[in-house]
């Protein structure tokens, strides 16, 4: 037992199954008589007398509860491995981190064209500081096409909200060869769902903002790589812009992967099955989900994902039978987001950047009771297919 704070204790949930390492990640070594999770540190400056150095000196700098969360998420997305975490405000703020700390005007980077709908204001942000940018479907891995010549290949697999899935080590493989580097946003697997780096990828990149974390109370954004060159020039991306997680969210964060195991699992067993209930539904079109057999992405990704997700995605005839049927749904919210314990759905083109019909439906799969969730759901359904008067 130790008695002072010496920071997390590195390497202490490997080899234990999942479930044990996310109750464990990132907690430091025990101190007497302090918590097992140390509270926030709310600190904008620290006691810095004399020379500059030592682990904590300015709050857009460094924070011990972002250290405890880093090593926490460092450890669920390489188990076992040396690897750096950064930590951001939101997932936007990670991902435009590695975009804007890796790519030169002159340089070309390959995007996802069916990727989370804000990809093409980065797009437009690349294209005006001299960036080019080419871009390709997720499906049948369309952006190995692309490579040549490029800096960075950004896959988002599965991808948000269509659902398609490439195959992360070939396109990686394929991206080395060209001299690009590979970035995965990770965010609608999670990293019990898919290990980026672990199929190739440079970096591993996501919103904790839904999965990871769950509970749709904080954004939250990081970066993993085991390179710690580029780590360092992520992290320096994140003090020039200031893109940094309060302490309290980095807690909560941290706080909540401790169910990670136990809500993802529930959402992926919950995610199935409403999707094999809409998949007896003559009104639904377009059902798509990647633990489905007959998915076009089960294939891949029961090659490289070790779940397969909660989002289950499908369309309605029009609009107004997609509206009824959100408004019937007593158990699931009408919300965007996903990931959460609570189930969520939205008319996806309510919001114009996606390239989805009127009555396509984003569903999140919460954590449920299975039953009382698939209940919810097909009677929703069958109020807004009832004769409307
Ligand atoms: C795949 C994906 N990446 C990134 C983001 C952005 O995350 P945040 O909202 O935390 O900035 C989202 C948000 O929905 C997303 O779905």
């Amino acid at each position: 037992m130790r008695t002072h704070h010496d920071g997390p204790a590195a390497g202490a949930t490997d080899g234990y199954g999942e479930g044990t390492r996310a109750v464990r990640a990132g907690l430091p070594e025990p101190v007497k008589n302090a918590p097992t999770l140390p509270g926030p540190v709310f600190a904008a400056h620290f006691h810095l007398p004399g020379e500059v150095d030592g682990p904590y000196t300015y709050g857009r700098d460094t924070n011990p509860t972002w250290t405890l969360l880093e090593r926490a998420i460092g450890e669920l997305e390489a188990p076992g491995e040396e690897v750096e975490t950064v930590v951001f405000a939101s997932g936007m703020a990670a991902i435009a981190a590695v975009l804007l700390s890796q790519a030169r005007s002159g340089d070309t980077v390959v995007l996802p064209d069916d990727g989370y709908q804000v990809l093409p204001l980065v797009r437009d942000q690349l294209a005006a500081y001299g960036v080019r940018v080419r871009t390709a479907p997720t499906a049948d891995d369309g952006q190995l096409h692309h490579l040549d010549g490029a800096r960075l290949l950004w896959l988002e697999t599965p991808s948000n909200p269509g659902l398609d899935v490439c195959d992360v080590r070939r396109l990686a493989e394929a991206a080395h060869r060209a001299g690009a580097l590979v970035a995965v946003d990770n965010t609608l697997a999670t990293p019990l769902g898919q290990r980026p780096l672990a199929l190739g990828a440079d970096f591993a990149v996501a919103s904790g903002t839904k999965g990871l974390t769950g509970h749709g109370d904080l954004l939250l954004g990081y970066v993993v790589c085991r390179d710690p060159a580029l780590a360092a020039q992520v992290r320096s991306w994140r003090k020039i812009v200031g893109a940094i997680p309060g302490p309290m969210e980095a807690w909560l964060a941290h706080r909540s992967l401790a169910t990670i195991a136990l809500r993802n699992h529930r959402q992926w067993a919950n995610a199935l099955a409403v999707a094999e209930a809409l998949a007896g539904r003559d009104e639904v079109r377009g059902l798509r989900y990647p633990g489905l057999p007959e998915d076009p992405s089960h294939k891949i990704a029961a090659r490289q994902m070790q779940g397969f997700g909660g989002v289950v995605s499908f369309t309605l005839p029009d609009r107004a039978h997609a509206e009824r049927f959100l408004a019937a749904a007593r158990l699931v919210e009408d919300a965007t987001s996903f990931g959460g314990v609570r189930s969520t759905a939205e008319r996806r083109g309510r919001w114009g950047g996606d390239a989805v019909p009127e009555g396509f439906i984003r569903f999140s799969a919460g954590v449920e009771d299975t039953d009382d969730l698939v209940a919810d759901v097909l009677r929703a359904l069958d109020a807004a297919a009832a004769p409307q008067v």
